[in-house]
């Protein structure tokens, strides 16, 4: 599997999670050190040890082969679930599931649609749910109806609140999530474009950064402490920050593309930064800055999440400033083998996180190759 090749680029995320503690939920102070990678190294230690370690080996013997597997995700379009999904179905298959016995829906970005294949898979006795929720705030209602049904459930990629998480703990339920903490992507993405130095970035010399945010969808906790974040990774270097505009652009590239392209008509010259939330929309940011006639790394700078290899062939170019690595292939492993621990009856913490890792010019062609 891929994740081989990732351990030495892993090795730096290794450095913050021994800071950090792989897992917590605590928010990342500190991005990854800058420290040279060691050569070899196996998976990033779990500093709490506690959670079942990833590993490609199934996370348990036994055979897999009829058990039924329901997949949810929010919405097949997403570019990033899309990565996601198809590396969760190919791992399941790597660990013993039948192909014809993992079956994955797609939510349509419907609450009530995905709510339906949810009873479906309930009515079909699935042997576990591995569920991106549409919305967050439904994780409630879906927990109560999956848990009474006497199915383990792995959630992903949208982190139910901490009220939620805690009745999964208070219950001893079979619940967890597994998932990064999009603080630390937020930080990464502000501290590539301090890393530049501010007379760099201030083009107009105003001693202020100007930028313009693009926002995922703001029910999302990713869209919201990726905003955050990002801005504040400026402002804890004792930069002045100015924000020129902030809007929605759900993760979509052909919105992104339209929001970016009026907020440069709007405010011309004076954006100095465009943060979006992911690298859809940070590709639609682009298609509206060449539009403008704007040069990312010469008179404005474009930072996203994900490292979606387009994303990355850019930042190779300079055509984007930096990304932020989202680890579809450490988090679909783990997920699948959250679910193989409820089948064994080997459990799980009922939080399981990993490591986001920085993406600029330097270390661009070597995500991209890991990822390909
Ligand atoms: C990714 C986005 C994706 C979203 C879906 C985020 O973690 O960065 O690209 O659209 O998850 O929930």
């Amino acid at each position: 599997m891929k994740k081989k090749v990732l351990a030495a680029l892993l090795s730096v995320a290794m450095v913050a999670t021994l800071l950090a503690g792989c897992g917590s939920k605590e928010a990342p102070a500190e991005a990854p050190a800058e420290t040279e990678a060691p050569a070899e190294t196996e998976e990033p230690a779990d500093a709490d040890a506690e959670e079942p370690a990833e590993s490609d080996a199934p996370a348990a013997s036994g055979d897999f082969a009829d058990k039924k597997v329901g997949v949810c995700i929010y919405q097949f379009s997403d570019n990033f679930m899309t990565l996601f999904r198809t590396e969760l179905e190919n791992y399941l298959i790597s660990l013993g599931f039948a192909k014809e016995n993992i079956t994955i829906q797609d939510g349509q970005n419907d609450q009530g649609t995905q709510s339906n294949q949810i009873d479906a898979f309930i009515n079909d006795k699935v042997d576990v749910l591995i569920i991106n929720p549409v919305n967050s705030s439904s994780a409630e209602t879906i927990t109560d109806k999956v848990v009474g049904a006497g199915i383990p459930l792995v959630y992903i990629n949208r982190e139910p609140d901490e009220s939620e998480e805690q009745r999964w703990a208070d219950n001893n339920w079979d619940v967890t999530y597994v998932g990064c903490d999009a603080r630390q992507s937020g930080t990464m993405q502000g501290e590539m474009i301090v890393d530049l130095g501010l007379e760099k970035v201030d083009l107009n010399g105003d001693g202020k950064v100007q930028y313009i945010m693009i926002e995922g969808d703001p029910e999302n906790v990713d869209a919201k402490y990726r905003t955050e974040f990002s801005v504040k990774a400026l402002t804890d270097a004792g930069w002045e920050v100015e924000q020129l505009d902030d809007q929605v652009g759900n993760w979509d590239q052909v919105k992104a593309q339209e929001l970016v392209s009026n907020a440069l008509g709007q405010h011309g010259e004076k954006i100095e930064v465009v943060f979006c939330n992911n690298d859809a929309m940070a590709l639609g940011a682009l298609q509206a800055i060449d539009t403008a006639g704007r040069k990312v790394g010469e008179d404005i700078f474009l930072v996203g999440v994900d490292a979606l290899s387009e994303a990355l062939e850019n930042v190779i170019n300079g055509t984007m400033t930096g990304t932020v690595f989202n680890d579809h292939i450490s988090q679909s492993h783990s997920a699948a083998d959250a679910a193989v621990n409820y089948l064994t009856g080997a459990g799980n913490e009922h939080y399981i996180g990993c490591d986001y890792v920085k993406v600029t010019t330097e270390n661009a062609q070597e995500v991209l190759d890991s990822v390909k």
